[in-house]
This record gives structure tokens, C-alpha cells and sequence, in this order.
């Protein structure tokens, strides 16, 4: 059977399910199943499933559940190709296949050795029907920190900034500087919801003292881990971002000892310590995402400031842009942003454009 125009409908609002639990599914991709089957000639969703708060069930078995007897015969849509190893669960392409599933639409092929392919395989060889590749632009889009975690061993970095209309991002000794409206902000936080880390250099802790939580009514705790990048332990322990530390984490990455006075006093905020590399501009920045890889990090957002937005594109460190531009200019004074719509790095291509109340925001993709 080809792949209709229902089957695009089916795996678009699947892809849409995944963001419920994107950033809350640790090293798991937030994965979607719908089972579909007709009921009095007319199509029913008659189960959904979504990868659970912290990885396990996984999505298919969840909707297989909610289906009940209802399951066999039906079509599953799938955001990623169905699990094919034994881990903590049975495979899932095993699932399917038990429960009687008459055809599979599968969005993306697992790159996971242990998967890819295979799945497909059992899901065939127990007479499944089995379309693949159906929009799988969108849920790779969707899945990028998962995708980007088994491809390079590292989490995928969205860099963040906003800038004035003369293309600046603050002014020194100002403190945060308005550039952007409140919608604006508010469509920012939403990344924050769905992001793992959020990560800012010393200078703007220090200048700004922002606390960098997802303040959406009713997604407070969707907070990502907010990261400040300080070789020297200059956070303030009275700090925004160290006051709230118990409430939503706070990782340093440092290179002072533990008998460091600071390192004792921020660990006693409830402040977490990453012991880092450095180079001679600070950080080691490859060898920090690796790390946080290691800690099951998936998505990072890097909100500035200029210089640490600056480290992490000459480091090639940066695989998605988000530019903000606000109505203003700020002037002279302003601190310039490392890059603009007119000076975008080499790899990066324009992906959208939209607007926010007055405010342009384009985003760019690293092109492969
Ligand atoms: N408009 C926006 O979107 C936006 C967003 C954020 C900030 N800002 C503004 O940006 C300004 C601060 O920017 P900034 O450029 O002065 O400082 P920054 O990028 O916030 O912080 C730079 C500091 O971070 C530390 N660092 C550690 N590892 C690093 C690495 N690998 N690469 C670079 N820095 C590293 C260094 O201090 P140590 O050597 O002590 O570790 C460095 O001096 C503030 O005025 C703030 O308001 C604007």
C-alpha cells in the first residue's frame, strides 16, 4: 500500500505527541505511537503512546495497551524505528508483532547499531506491512538531541541571542538590556521547557543575574539545568542562579579544586561542580559537552553572552541558530553580537522566519 495524504496526517500529529515529553525522557528519545484501525468503515485512533518521563514503557507498548483487543489489525505510526534489542524491556518491533499489528509507518530509522534496520526486520519477517522515511525531516527535527548524541558523541546546541535592530545584544555595565517583547520571551521559554541544559558564561551571570528557569505558568518545572561556564568560581553565592539551586539545578563548570573556599560554598548552595578542562580562552568545550553527554545530556541551549556564543561557533560546536531582533537600536556603547543575519558562519542556512509582536526571529541549521 503506498503512503496517503492520512498517513502524513497520522505521523504529523505523532511527531506533535513527542514534544509532550521532550527533555524528560533521559537518554531516550521522546518517541510517539498512534494505532489507527478502522471501526464502522470510519478510521479511529484507538491507542497512543508516548517514550515515558524518564525512558520506560516505551511508546509502543503504552499504546498497545491503551488499545487493548482493539490493537490487532491496526496500523501503527511510529516517530523512530521500533526497538529491536532486549534491554531493560523486551523489544518493541517484538510488541508489534505479538499484538497483531497489520502495518507499520515509521517516520526515522534508528541509528543506534543495535537497532537500525533490525527492527524493520522482525516487523517483516512477522508479516507486517512496513512504510518507512514518512516526513522524516520533521521527526529528525524533533528528535535532533537523540540523533546528534548517537552521531557525535555530544549533545546538539541551539545557540540563542537576541539582538537590537543595530545588532547588538547588551551594553556593558547595564545589566539585562530589553531588546525583545514579552512574546518573544515567552516563545523562548518554551525551548527552555523542552531543553536538557541551558548554558551562559560568567560575564552574563554576572552582569545580568538572570535565573535562566522557564517561567510558562504551569511548566515552572520543565526548567532545563541551567549551566554557567566560570574556570574562576566568580558566581556570587547569593547569586539568582545559586539561591535557586536546590530548587532548579545548577551545574558550574569550573577548573578549581573542591578546597577551593568558593567551590564550598556554591556545592553548599546545592550548586553541582563539573571539573573541566581548559584552554587558553577557557573552557574546553568539546571535552564539557562530552561529559554532559555522559550524563545523559541531550539538548543544550547556549543564551550568550557574545564571547561564549563566539567560543562555540569557532569550535564548530553549534548546530541550530535562534536570532531574535527587536524593534530598537541600542547604540554606540552596545556590546556586538559575534554574528547577524548578514553575517551568518559558513554551514548555516536560513530554516524560518516568523514574527513575534514586533520582533523578527530566524533560525539556521547547520547544513550537512
Ligand atoms: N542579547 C542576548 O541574547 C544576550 C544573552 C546573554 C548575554 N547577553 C549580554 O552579554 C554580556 C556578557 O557577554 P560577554 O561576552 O561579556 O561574556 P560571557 O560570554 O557571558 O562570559 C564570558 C566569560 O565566560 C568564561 N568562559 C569560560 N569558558 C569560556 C569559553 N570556552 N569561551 C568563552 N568564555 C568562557 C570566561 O570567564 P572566566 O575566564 O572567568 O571563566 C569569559 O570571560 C552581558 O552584557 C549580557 O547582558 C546578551
Amino acid at each position: 500500500m503506498a503512503v496517503s495524504e492520512f498517513d502524513r496526517r497520522m505521523m504529523a500529529a505523532a511527531i506533535r505527541y513527542t514534544y509532550r515529553h521532550l527533555g524528560r525522557t533521559g537518554t531516550n528519545p521522546s518517541v510517539a505511537t498512534i494505532l489507527v484501525r478502522d471501526v464502522d468503515g470510519m478510521p479511529v485512533i484507538v491507542g497512543r503512546g508516548l517514550t515515558a518521563i524518564g525512558g520506560r514503557p516505551h511508546a509502543e507498548t503504552e499504546a498497545i495497551e491503551e488499545a487493548g483487543d482493539l490493537a490487532a489489525g491496526s496500523t501503527a505510526y511510529v516517530t523512530l524505528e521500533p526497538c529491536a534489542h532486549h534491554g531493560s524491556t523486551p523489544p518493541c518491533a517484538d510488541a508489534l508483532v505479538s499484538a497483531g499489528i497489520s502495518r507499520v509507518v515509521a517516520a526515522t530509522t534508528d541509528p543506534d547499531g543495535r537497532v537500525s534496520g533490525l527492527g524493520y526486520k522482525i516487523l517483516e519477517d512477522g508479516g507486517i506491512e512496513v512504510e518507512t522515511d514518512v516526513l522524516a525531516p520533521a521527526a529528525m527535527k524533533a528528535m535532533a538531541g537523540y540523533l546528534t548524541q548517537r552521531r557525535f558523541a555530544r549533545p546538539h546546541v541551539t545557540l540563542k541571542l537576541a539582538l537590537s535592530q543595530d545588532g547588538k545584544i547588551g551594553r556593558k555595565g547595564s545589566g539585562q538590556v530589553p531588546i525583545t517583547d514579552p512574546l518573544s520571551n515567552h516563545v523562548s521559554h518554551l525551548l527552555r521547557a523542552t531543553s536538557d541544559v541551558i548554558a551562559i558564561g560568567i560575564n552574563t551571570a554576572l552582569e545580568d543575574d538572570p535565573s535562566l528557569t522557564c517561567r510558562l505558568p504551569g511548566l515552572e518545572n520543565r526548567s532545563p539545568i541551567r549551566l554557567v561556564l566560570d574556570r574562576e568560581l566568580r558566581l556570587p553565592p547569593d547569586s539568582a542562579l545559586a539561591r535557586s539551586a536546590r530548587d532548579y539545578p545548577v551545574i558550574i563548570a569550573t577548573t578549581k579544586p573542591p578546597d577551593d573556599e568558593r567551590y564550598r560554598q556554591l556545592t553548599q548552595a546545592g550548586c553541582q561542580m563539573l571539573a573541566c578542562e581548559e584552554t587558553e580562552n577557557g573552557i574546553a568545550l568539546p571535552e564539557m559537552l562530552e561529559d554532559l553527554c555522559g550524563k545523559g545530556i541531550m539538548t543544550v541551549i547556549v543564551e550568550g553572552g557574545a564571547a561564549v556564543a563566539q567560543a562555540f561557533l569557532e569550535a564548530g560546536l553549534v548546530d541550530r541558530i535562534r536570532l531574535y531582533i527587536g524593534p530598537e537600536a541600542i547604540g554606540e556603547d552596545g556590546i556586538a553580537a559575534p554574528l547577524s543575519p548578514e553575517i551568518m558562519p559558513a554551514g548555516f542556512v536560513k530554516t524560518a522566519a516568523a514574527r513575534f509582536g514586533p520582533d523578527w526571529r530566524f533560525e539556521y541549521e547547520r547544513s550537512e
